[in-house]
């Protein structure tokens, strides 16, 4: 890695706690975070998330031990908070020695936290609101990843936009990464301008060389538009749908038809409330996975954010660290005030 001097300095704090020389996160994602890419980022220097998905406590630590065959530096493993088996998950994490745990997919409680750090291990977990994140900390998480709409995958109902100014610019001082549609190092300088520690990109390394995503996967987001980037329509209150972002196809619109015939056969007293609900919920099971691995870019789940606008060729890790830092200095060497004091020089955003 070259030097970078003035976004080596902007992410001295974010480094400091990942261990990392670069403080990006690489943002876990199920069935594409796995011990290659994983490797590969941490090696570039950033910071790999491994996704544990639907893994149980044994093939996640298989990963993990593979993951650290391939890199001597920190990575970090992602744990949805509804798995099952999330003791044993943290404790596989404790006993392999990872240094980091990403909890997602709700709000952990305290005693998962405590459990976290009773390893020696940090936690982090995502704040889709200020007052979420101010009992976060209070419950002894060490940093919060603010993820906003525009992100791929699960997402939340805010904009990163609204979440900068709500949540990050209400809390100077603690530590705070960003996500969502991230993708040139202007942006992600002036995000840790106004206080961030970091960042998280996701979609970007789904379609890195090092990424084992299926070719027709990677070419489908990297020749899709952001606009085609969407999360699906809830056709009824009563049956509730958890917003996932993704490019739009067949499966998407299946999902709608699917919505409809559940709906029909609920009003005509054919099926129970909650048989509705479980079989809304059941229609994605295995489809990311569809898509990812098995290449079926029209009815698996093509999870991305909006960020595919701009991403237009398949690149190594390397590469898209280089890119960051390099248009994360040039930025800095252009726009910092000699006093630091952005308000008063009026540069930024
Ligand atoms: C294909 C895909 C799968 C994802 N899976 C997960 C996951 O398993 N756990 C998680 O916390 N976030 C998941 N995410 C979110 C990413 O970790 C990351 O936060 C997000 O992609 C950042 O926003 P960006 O896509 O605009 O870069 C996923 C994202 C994508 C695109």
């Amino acid at each position: 890695m070259k030097d970078y001097p003035k976004i080596r300095k902007l992410m001295e704090r974010g480094n400091g706690m990942l261990g990392s020389q670069c403080a990006i996160l690489g943002g876990a994602m199920t069935w594409i975070s796995e011990s290659n890419l994983v490797s590969a980022m941490s090696n570039a220097g950033m910071f790999g998330i491994l996704a544990s998905g639907a893994m149980n406590a044994d093939a996640l630590g298989s990963e993990i031990a593979l993951t650290q065959e391939k890199t001597k530096n920190n990575f970090g493993v992602n744990i949805i908070l509804l798995n099952p088996q999330l003791q044993n998950l943290v404790d596989v994490c404790g006993e392999r020695k990872v240094s980091h745990v990403i909890l997602a997919g709700g709000i952990p409680d305290k005693g998962i936290i405590d459990r976290i750090h009773s390893y020696g291990m940090q936690a982090l977990s995502f704040a889709p609101a200020l007052s979420i994140a101010q009992r976060l900390f209070k419950h002894g998480i060490d940093a919060l990843i603010l993820e906003g709409n525009e992100a791929g995958g699960h997402v939340g109902p805010l904009s990163t936009m609204v979440l900068i100014q709500n949540v990050l610019l209400n809390m100077t001082g603690y530590p705070i990464f960003v996500a969502g549609g991230l993708l040139r190092g202007e942006m992600i300088a002036a995000l840790l301008q106004l206080g961030a520690i970091g960042c998280q990109l996701g979609t970007v390394f789904a379609c890195c060389s090092e990424s084992i995503a299926h070719r027709a996967f990677k070419q489908a987001l990297l020749r899709a538009s952001g606009r085609t980037a969407v999360t699906p329509v809830q056709l009824d209150k009563r049956f509730p749908i958890t917003p996932v972002r993704a490019i739009e196809n067949n499966g998407t619109d299946g999902f709608i038809a699917k919505q409809r015939e559940i709906l029909s056969k609920f009003e005509s007293g054919e099926m129970a409330l909650d048989n509705g609900r479980l079989s809304l919920e059941h229609f994605w099971a295995g489809s990311l996975r569809r898509a990812v691995l098995d290449g079926d870019v029209e009815h698996g789940s093509l999870m991305a954010g909006q960020i595919v606008e701009v991403i237009k060729e398949e690149r190594s890790v390397t590469a898209i660290v280089e890119t960051i830092l390099a248009e994360a200095e040039a930025f800095l060497e252009h726009s910092s005030p000699k006093d630091g004091d952005y308000r008063k020089n009026g540069s930024i955003l």
